[in-house]
């Protein structure tokens, strides 16, 4: 049975991830988004949050489970006897600092964690949970970006914000 993770912060998650989650999980038995649980970074989403969004985007794909981790990605992949993590490539910038977890991770895992990238599909490769944040911050209309539900959430935050 082919299993992988695919790891990532996903505050929140966007149109971009979900590309990458559906077709990852047309190559796998078994996908496990997994939200990592970060609390140095200023994540505007709880990961209980971000968890709910990728449920909820993910519901009709049975193959798909949502779960979290805190630490290394390489103790999460021990527990849960992974060997492969998957992750989205938008262009070149990204590839630098992929390649160092890449290795990073392999070098922990005495190369028994690898990673697969899938380039982000053209439509999306201008996406960024980042950028999403700040056009919505500035009330812009991201709903190219990210499903209507994550939309309205990310423009509740921001009006609590803004009052
Ligand atoms: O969505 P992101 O923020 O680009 O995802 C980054 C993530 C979560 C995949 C990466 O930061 C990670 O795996 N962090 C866990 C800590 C770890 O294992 N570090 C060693 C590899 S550098």
């Amino acid at each position: 049975m082919k299993r992988a993770v695919y790891p990532g912060s996903f505050d929140p998650m966007t149109y971009g991830h979900l590309d990458i989650i559906r077709r990852s999980a047309e190559m796998f038995d078994e996908l496990i988004v997994a939200v990592l649980v970060n609390n140095e970074k200023n994540a505007l989403f709880s990961v209980e949050e971000r968890v709910k969004i990728l449920q909820k985007a993910t519901e009709g794909m049975a193959n798909v489970t949502v779960d979290s981790f805190s630490g290394l990605l390489i103790n999460y992949a021990v527990e849960k006897n992974l060997h492969v993590a998957v992750r989205g490539l938008r262009a070149i910038t990204d590839f630098e600092y992929e390649l160092q977890m890449s290795q990073t991770n392999r070098m922990l895992s005495d190369g028994k964690l690898d990673t697969i990238y899938l380039n982000t599909s053209l439509q999306y490769s201008y996406l960024s949970s980042s950028s999403v944040k700040e056009i919505a911050a500035f009330g812009g209309d991201v709903s190219n970006c990210v499903p209507d539900y994550v939309a309205a959430l990310l423009q509740e935050k921001f009006a609590g914000r803004r009052k």
